[in-house]
Order: structure tokens, then sequence, then C-alpha cells
């Protein structure tokens, strides 16, 4: 059903937050003075491939994953346009088992997917996660805390997420949002107006 009206958004180039710009807090951990190793990441609902595209082109070997055919067939050609080497497979987050990924990304992103998931997938997230992550990886995470009965809060993270420490938990501000969601200003103003509380979130694999 979620991946059903995915797509049917994404052809109507409703793809909310379908920026070129990449998330602040992914910049930051690329590129600020304690900046990690480029290695291996891994973006989870990679959407048309903001981040997957950023960190590809930042010496990162990168895997973007989303469930709707639409962004990611929109996420190859950004990446084509972009130059930068990104792979990127069709499937659903909730069964990376599935897909062949492989293991030992030591950098880990989902930007506006983790708080889609029913609730019932979400176990199977967090293991799926914790599985292909190397010891002491870092999972970035953005999501509303508020979204029609889903969303997800620290708590949450905290309790769903074992073999993982919760380092950080701040809102983002309406500001920032307006910048990553390209659209009609009422979306915008959905979107960025703090309705849903927007949050995010660092997580550390402990060893
Ligand atoms: C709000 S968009 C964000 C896209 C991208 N991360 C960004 O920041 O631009 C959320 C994405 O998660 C994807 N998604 C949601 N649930 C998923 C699942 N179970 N498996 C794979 N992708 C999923 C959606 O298709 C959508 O592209």
């Amino acid at each position: 059903m979620i991946r059903f009206v995915g797509e049917m958004a994404y052809r109507a180039g409703l793809g909310a937050q379908a920026s070129d710009e990449p998330d602040s807090g992914l910049v930051e951990a690329v590129e600020s003075p304690l900046r990690l190793a480029p290695g291996h990441a891994l973006d989870l609902g990679c959407g048309t491939g903001r981040n997957s595209i950023y960190l590809g082109r930042h010496s990162w070997e990168v895997t973007g994953v989303d469930m709707v055919r639409h962004a990611v067939a929109a996420a190859r050609r950004n990446a084509a346009v972009a130059g930068a080497t990104v792979r990127l497979i069709e499937g659903d987050v909730t069964r990376l088992e599935e897909l062949g990924i492989g293991d030992g990304y030591t950098l880990l992103v989902d930007v506006g997917c983790f708080h889609m998931v029913p609730v019932g997938r979400r176990d199977a997230y967090a293991a799926g996660v914790t599985r292909v992550a190397a010891p002491r990886a870092l999972l970035l995470m953005v999501g509303f805390s508020k979204l029609l009965g889903m969303g997800m809060t620290a708590e949450e993270l905290r309790n769903r997420f074992s073999g993982w420490e919760l380092v950080s938990a701040a809102p983002v501000p309406s500001w920032e949002m307006r910048r990553y969601v390209r659209g009609p200003a009422p979306m915008k103003s959905v979107l960025a107006g703090g309705w849903f509380e927007p949050w995010r979130y660092k997580l550390l694999r402990t060893p």
C-alpha cells in the first residue's frame, strides 16, 4: 500500500524532500573536522538520490535502496547527471537480507524513511540494519515524530535498536526543512511548518 502511494506520489512529481541538497547532518558527518573516513555507506529509502549522490561524490562506496521503482529510476538519472558512482537497488529496507547488499557498512543514512515503515516491520528493519552495519558504524536518521499515527521518537529508537547507542537527538528547525522540500508553497508549509516535528538522530553501533 505504501509502495503504491509512493509510486503515485513520485509519478505526480510530489516526491517530498526532493531537493538536490544533502541533509546537513550527513554533510557534517562527511565534511566536519571529526569526519568519518570514506568507506561503505547505505542510504535507506534513498528517494531520488540526493544523499546517495552526495556520498558518491565524496569518495564513499554507496548503496541506495528504495522500494519505489520510479524513485530509483530518477536516482539513477540524477547520479548519471551528477557524475556520481552509486549502486541503486529497488527493494524493501525491512527485507535487506533479500537484496544481496553485503555488509560492513560504516555509515547508514535514513532520511525520511523509517518514520513511514509500518510498526509491525520495524523490528525487521532494525535487525537488518544491525546485521549489515560494521562495528562502531554511524546511523544517521531524520524523521517526523508525529506522522498520522506513525512517526518515530528517541524512546522508540532506544528500545528497538539493541546493539546501538543513541548518542544524539535534536529537532530539525523549520527553516532548514524548507531548504529540502521542493514543490508548491502549500506542501512546503505543511512539511516544513513544524506540524510533524522533524528530529535528527545519531546512533552508534556498539562493538
Ligand atoms: C520522504 S522520502 C525521502 C527520500 C530521501 N531519503 C531524501 O532524503 O530525499 C522517503 C523514501 O523512503 C522510501 N521508503 C519508505 N518505506 C520504504 C521501505 N520499506 N523500503 C524502501 N524504501 C522505503 C519511500 O519510497 C521514499 O522514497
